[in-house]
């Protein structure tokens, strides 16, 4: 199994990266600034305005947009922005500023691998490069390669923009080319660009078109081959084998072209092949990646969270990778994604459907056809079991279990509005339906519970890990899991406001650490660290600011500050809005602020609290067991509403 490449950059390097940046320069490469006042002001890059109301300050080194509510400094600008992570951004900046990256020490095994991965990126790009030229300039390359892509509709600039090639027929021109490069024969055959025929290196993708597979910084790291002619004997395509930098499973094709606008349009579509990709993009639908029809993995669903919650499958009808897709489907539901399918009629694929109707009625299709995805699986089960009460039985655990799965404190009205609809699909007593989901959710809620027990008890017992930073899976990112937003804004509180008073003697520290001693509130064992390591050194007579903690040594922690920077807003509006507290600018408000995080954490745990027990009353109870239920629920619910008036009359004073 491939080990991910890592490496640690040092903490001079960011230190000095840090030195150097001038945040109007880094920002100003990307929004066109005017300076107002003390600072500079323009239009936002992360929503969609009119009239400028994204600011800089040079001085305090930050942004802020009063539109959207987005803010952070220079390298939480470019995360955002690029949709980089940490590291990323800060070799972006290195890069940029002429900072030359110092990276620790590392095993020699990881060292050895960091190297292979190295040399495959520079082997692809020549490659890539070598194939894009073949077919635009070369005789071969155009009668044949490029004259089939016009014919499929493809325009010159849409194949140039996913670097899109040709290799000609012939044996070994490409292996020739790149082995008077001085490019290494083992090599050649790892990258899967030339495959070893009786000892002799032999071009592997000869009369194929290319398509260039890219991480999501741009970099080649693999291709996919289409044959041009049919030929039943030679698979359709040829894909670069599973090596350092090409796995397959953390692949989506077209993440690099699509990051921003799957962003900016909150939805990411999913297709199954490298055409429908790039005939989406040329017909302007760019928020598109390809799966390569194979079921999705928990990666790529990752993957998919980094840009939003909304994915949007598209496939043909009578496909076989509908079945694949499909299956990959409850640990998306698992990860809070919410799934929607859209089926291309009439044996069309996305590409050739595009073709035919263009893009604004592909558009219109695509939003008048959405279909929920757990309607849809319940639909075709049924359909299976037709007639078959046993089946039906089955059918009937199945879509509880599925049910179950939508697992938020606050998705739960969602769930209620899928048991109805479902119970009427099924035509069965949506309380029946009810019990059931709620004995899955039982099952679950004490299966966490055990394992939160072993997570606690293996960080007391076990020595901090080695620091080590896995560029491919984001920690950063990976917070923003849905449960621990309210933990996210207490600690971005704390960092904020932390040194500033809360009352005459006091500070608003005093008062977190106060609250937050009282309960567990916290699952998350970084966050946690974020607010220990806070402590010892407030404890200790400082004040820490982000910027502390951006210079610790220990990355994780300084990449989960970052992160923090980040936080969006919205989602606290969003809160807001729900348990209707009145909103208040930050500045001024730092209290209400405080207090509104703590009341939303403490509220989190009352509501998980009521699920558990709504889960119980599930189960068949004694009178005297049913009655002790439902007054908790009572008592929880009371809980509940003191919180909200309690904060709620505090920030409205
Ligand atoms: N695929 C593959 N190997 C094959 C066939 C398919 O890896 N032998 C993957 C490719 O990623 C391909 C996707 O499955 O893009 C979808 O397959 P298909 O629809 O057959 O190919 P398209 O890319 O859509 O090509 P075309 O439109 O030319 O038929
Ligand atoms: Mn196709």
């Amino acid at each position: 199994m491939p080990i991910h490449p890592f490496r640690l950059i040092t903490q001079a390097t960011i230190q000095q990266i840090l030195s150097r940046i001038d945040i109007i320069d880094v920002v100003g490469s990307f929004v066109k600034l005017k300076k107002r006042g003390m600072n500079y002001l323009g239009l936002c890059p992360f929503h969609n305005e009119k009239s400028p109301s994204f600011t800089v300050s040079p001085n305090k080194e930050i942004y802020k947009c009063f539109g959207c509510g987005k803010s952070g400094n220079t390298i939480s600008f470019i995360m955002e922005h690029e949709k980089y992570s940490y590291v990323e951004a800060l070799k972006w900046l290195a890069n940029r500023y002429n900072v030359e990256v110092e990276e620790t020490e590392v095993s020699a095994e990881v060292r050895a691998q960091q190297q292979v991965a190295d040399s495959l990126y520079i082997l692809n790009s020549f490659a890539q490069q070598y194939f894009s030229r073949v077919l635009f300039e070369d005789e071969e390359g155009q009668d044949i390669g490029l004259s089939y892509l016009k014919e499929r509709g493809f325009s010159e600039s849409i194949l140039q923009k996913f670097q899109v090639g040709y290799c000609k027929e012939s044996r070994n021109a490409f292996v020739q080319e790149a082995v008077a490069k001085q490019y290494n024969r083992d090599l050649l055959v790892k990258s899967g660009l030339a495959a070893n025929r009786n000892e002799e290196l032999v071009d592997n993708y000869r009369g194929r078109i290319i398509f260039p597979v890219h991480n999501t910084t741009g970099k080649v790291i693999g291709f996919g081959a289409r044959i041009i002619k049919k030929n039943d004997k030679a698979p359709k395509y040829i894909n670069t084998p599973e090596n350092e930098i090409y796995i397959k499973s953390r692949i989506l094709y077209g993440m690099y072209f699509a990051r921003q606008v799957i962003d900016k349009f909150d939805e990411c579509l999913l297709v199954e092949g490298y055409t429908d990709v790039v005939s989406l993009h040329q017909a302007g639908i760019e928020n598109v990646v390809a799966s390569g029809g194979t079921s999705l993995t928990t990666d790529q669903i990752r993957l998919v969270r980094k840009y939003t919650n909304n994915l949007t499958i598209i496939y043909d009808g009578d496909s076989a990778g509908i079945k694949a897709a499909l299956r990959g489907l409850d640990m998306a539901l698992e990860e809070g994604l919410n799934v929607k399918l859209v089926l291309i009629p009439d044996k069309e694929d996305p590409d050739s459907y595009v073709n035919k109707v263009g893009a604004d009625a592909f558009r219109e299709f695509i939003a008048t056809n959405k279909k929920d995805f757990i309607l849809f699986q319940l639909e075709v089960a049924l359909k299976d079991a037709a007639g078959d009460s046993q089946k039906k039985a089955t059918v009937v655990n199945q879509i509880a279990e599925t049910l179950a799965k939508i697992n938020k404190a606050e998705d739960f009205t969602r769930q209620q509005d899928y048991i109805r609809q479902c119970a009427q699909l099924l035509n069965i007593e949506e309380n029946g339906l009810n019990n059931l989901v709620n004995k899955f959710i039982r099952e679950r809620v004490s299966k966490q519970e055990a394992k939160w027990q072993a997570d606690f008890t293996e960080a007391d017992n076990e020595m901090p890990p080695p620091l080590e930073y896995d560029a491919g899976s984001d920690e950063g990112f990976q917070l923003l899991i849905k449960d621990e937003l309210q933990e996210r804004a207490v600690v971005k509180a704390l960092i904020e406001f932390g040194g500033k008073p809360w009352d005459e003697t006091s500070k608003v520290a005093d008062h977190i650490f106060n609250e937050l001693a009282e309960n567990d509130l916290f699952d998350n064992s970084q966050l946690l660290d974020v607010i220990n390591t806070y402590k010892l050194w407030y404890d200790a007579g400082l004040e820490p600011t982000a910027k502390n903690f951006f210079y610790h040594e220990n990355q994780a922690l300084s990449t989960v500050v970052v992160s923090l920077l980040e936080f969006p807003y919205e989602v606290s509006e969003k809160w807001r809005n729900k348990f209707q507290m009145p909103v208040s600018s930050r500045e001024e408000s730092y209290k209400e602020e405080v207090l509104a995080t703590l009341g939303y954490l403490k509220l989190r745990k009352i509501k998980r609290m009521m699920m558990e027990n709504q889960a119980d009353l599930g189960k068949p109870h004694s009178a005297d067991e049913q009655l002790t239920l439902l007054q908790t629920h009572q008592a929880l619910k009371q809980m509940e509403r003191e919180i909200l008036l309690h904060y709620g009359t505090v920030i409205m004073r």
